[in-house]
């Protein structure tokens, strides 16, 4: 039974049917649709469009169908839709008074509106997730403000960094993502309902009203655009990108880092996995897996994108397509966040190891030719001294930290004993105290920073429990 064929003659043919049904997967809308309902109805009752008692009826009707739906004694099925399936679900239970539902309304503000209210739990919970991932990134970034790693530019080891200024790089990329999302979320908090169809409706309803219920901050106040405005998706879907762009960065380094030729962290073996030939392999497959999986979501991307792109006033079927990549996207969202966060709280770190490398390929370089500017050598003739002397290390096999104070000042007189502790790997990185910087004050103070900026984020909606499943 279609809500629209009292126009037509012969029924909808089979295939036709199975290929225009969206019930398979917006289905997943059946909370938000059941809510909104509730809520059109009661606004329906107060302003006497339909009668107080039949508003009652209808919404005792419904939350009897979301019970049943959620104890798994109603199953959702044969409707085009689950606009179509909860309003037919409701006739069968109530009779001729479910029909009145519809009144003042049309599935094309309804739609927009159910998927409003689950994008926005969906990104209450995304919030959520992002700070639990903030919070351990920056716990490990506490535990390493002892300890001294390469910092790596060109993939080349480039200066000792403070271990604990790695980790809050990262938090950092993860506290703009989180900010992206609370503010999409301040902008998509609109409710279209009242739209109707396109063009607003003749009955007298109260909008307001129905806005307080649904708890959005604003209502829409042009139905065109309402009804067929789907920026809030293609928000979500590059909010998500992004936050999987950081992630692939991280499981970059984790690949490279957890390598025997690496061997800075060890992946720990509950979250590592075998080869089924090589029965020596510990093999990074989550790391691997995560970076695939950004593939996806950014090929969700350009999908809303092109399903929005060029579509006339108003509302038109390809807004059908808005749900599975939404859908695709929060789902491996959800999963690759939360498994980072358990892999990086468990990751092993061998700092001896980190502190080994980070002294390896002149990484303290840098410093020497700081030392020299600081006494009044000019800049890029400090450079092209220390240049000089890494060539002399490389020729006769030694290393700043090993090199004789003797051939220093043979090849500057400027050189004094006190070179030989800022070739040290602790001091170079201590020595780099500007804001933002590698020194444990620095790192420290970005670790405050972080920690507050992360504080300041609220999860508004039910702590990120998404309520839809
Ligand atoms: N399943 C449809 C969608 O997701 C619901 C709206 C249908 N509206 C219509 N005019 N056919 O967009």
């Amino acid at each position: 039974m279609k809500l629209w064929e009292g126009r037509f003659t012969a029924p909808m043919s089979a295939d036709a049917d199975t290929f225009n049904e969206s019930l398979s997967f917006d289905k997943k809308l059946y909370r938000a649709d059941v809510t909104a309902s509730v809520a059109h109805a009661e606004m329906l009752g107060k302003q006497n469009i339909i009668s107080p008692e039949e508003a009652q009826t209808i919404c005792e009707g419904l939350k009897g169908i979301l019970a049943d739906i959620e104890s798994g004694a109603l199953e959702i099925q044969g409707a085009e839709d689950i606009h179509s399936f909860v309003e037919g679900e409701l006739v069968s239970r109530i009779g001729d008074t479910g029909k009145k539902l519809h009144t003042a309304r049309s599935r094309n503000d309804q739609v927009a509106t159910d998927m409003r209210l689950y994008v926005r739990d969906s990104i209450d919970r995304a919030i959520f997730l992002l700070k639990e991932l903030v919070e351990t990134l920056s716990d490990r970034a506490h535990e390493g403000l002892r300890y001294v790693m390469p910092g790596f530019t060109h993939l080349r080891k480039a200066q000792p960094i403070n271990c604990g200024q790695y980790f809050l790089a990262y938090a950092e990329m993860f506290l703009r993502d989180l900010d992206r999302f609370s503010a999409q979320r301040e902008r998509m908090n609109v409710m279209p309902l009242g739209s109707a169809a396109l063009a607003g409706t003749s009955y007298p309803i109260d909008r307001e009203y129905t806005r307080t219920l649904l708890k959005f901050s604003d209502i829409s106040q042009n139905s065109l655009d309402a009804v067929s405005d789907r920026d809030f998706i293609a928000e979500y879907i590059f909010s998500a990108s992004l936050v999987m762009t950081h992630l692939s960065r991280l499981c970059e380094d984790t690949i490279l880092y957890t390598s025997e030729e690496f061997g800075y962290w060890t992946i720990p073996d509950e979250y590592s996995t075998g080869s089924s030939i090589m029965p020596q392999k510990k093999n990074p497959d989550l790391p691997e897996l995560v970076r695939g999986k950004t593939g996806r979501v950014y090929g969700h991307l350009t999908g809303i994108l092109t399903v929005l792109k060029g579509l006339p006033l108003a509302y038109n079927k390809d807004l059908q397509e808005d749900k599975e990549c939404f859908f695709d996207t929060e789902a491996t969202l959800f999963s690759c966040v939360s498994i980072y966060t358990a892999l990086i709280k468990k990751m092993q770190l061998n700092v001896n190891v980190m502190f080994e490398a980070a002294g390896e390929g002149y990484s303290t370089a840098t410093d020497v030719a700081d030392y020299l500017a600081k006494k009044g050598v000019p800049f890029r003739d400090a450079h092209a001294i220390t240049g000089k002397i890494v060539r002399y290390c490389i020729e006769h096999k030694l290393t700043l930290q090993t090199l004789p104070l003797k051939v220093f000042q043979e090849i500057s007189p400027v050189f004094e004993k006190d070179v030989l502790s800022i070739v040290t790997v602790r001091l170079s990185a201590e020595g780099r105290n500007s804001v933002g910087g590698s020194s444990q004050e620095a790192t420290r103070k970005n670790l405050y920073s972080v920690r507050r900026r992360r504080a300041r984020t609220v999860v508004q909606h039910r702590h990120g429990k998404n309520h839809h499943p």
